[in-house]
């Protein structure tokens, strides 16, 4: 596990930048955080590195959202509406095979489409300050624990 503590807004999408410069066909992100932790925030950071310069917003109310204008595919997935389920009818297999990088937003809620390997990424409020968060990385299975080593590396 990997530990880094950012201090500002600005400081977690540069960490989702260093993670953006690193990404390959087919790897799988997941956010993990409360309402507000900065799991979009992050993800912007992340397209702005892939090159992707549409405006990133909260898929929220359409699940998945995909942009094509950077060095690969940005399928980006809030799934906090399938707290109840129906998460198999989306065709996530297809998305986290694909030629692009899947981020996901509430990834808990959709724990039975998870594939073997991904890297999970837990962001924390931190209570004594508005601004502060504590990421942290876990990965799962040897191409993610050796992205999360190269990230280390490049923060
Ligand atoms: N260090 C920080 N990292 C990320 N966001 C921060 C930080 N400090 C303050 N913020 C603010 O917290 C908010 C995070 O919102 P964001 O939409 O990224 O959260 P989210 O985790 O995607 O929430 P949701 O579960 O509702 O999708 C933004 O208003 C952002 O400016
Ligand atoms: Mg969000």
């Amino acid at each position: 596990m990997f530990e880094y503590t950012v201090a500002s807004d600005a400081a977690t999408q540069k960490v989702g930048a260093a993670l953006g410069q690193l990404v390959q066909p087919g790897s799988v992100i997941f956010l993990q955080g409360d309402l507000g932790a900065g799991k979009t925030t992050f993800t912007k950071g992340l397209a702005a590195a892939l090159g992707i310069q549409q405006y990133v917003k909260s898929p929220t109310f359409t699940l998945i959202r995909e942009y094509t204008s950077g060095r690969l595919p940005l399928y980006h997935m809030d799934v906090y509406r399938l707290e109840n389920g129906g998460g198999d009818e989306l065709g996530l297999e297809e998305y986290f095979n694909g030629a692009g990088v899947s981020v996901v937003e509430w990834p808990q809620f959709i724990e039975d489409e998870w594939p073997d390997d991904y890297l999970q990424i837990e962001i924390k409020k931190v209570a004594t300050n508005d601004q502060q968060r504590q990421l942290l990385f876990h990965p799962q299975g040897q191409r993610y624990e050796q992205l999360v080593a190269q990230l280390a590396q490049a923060l």
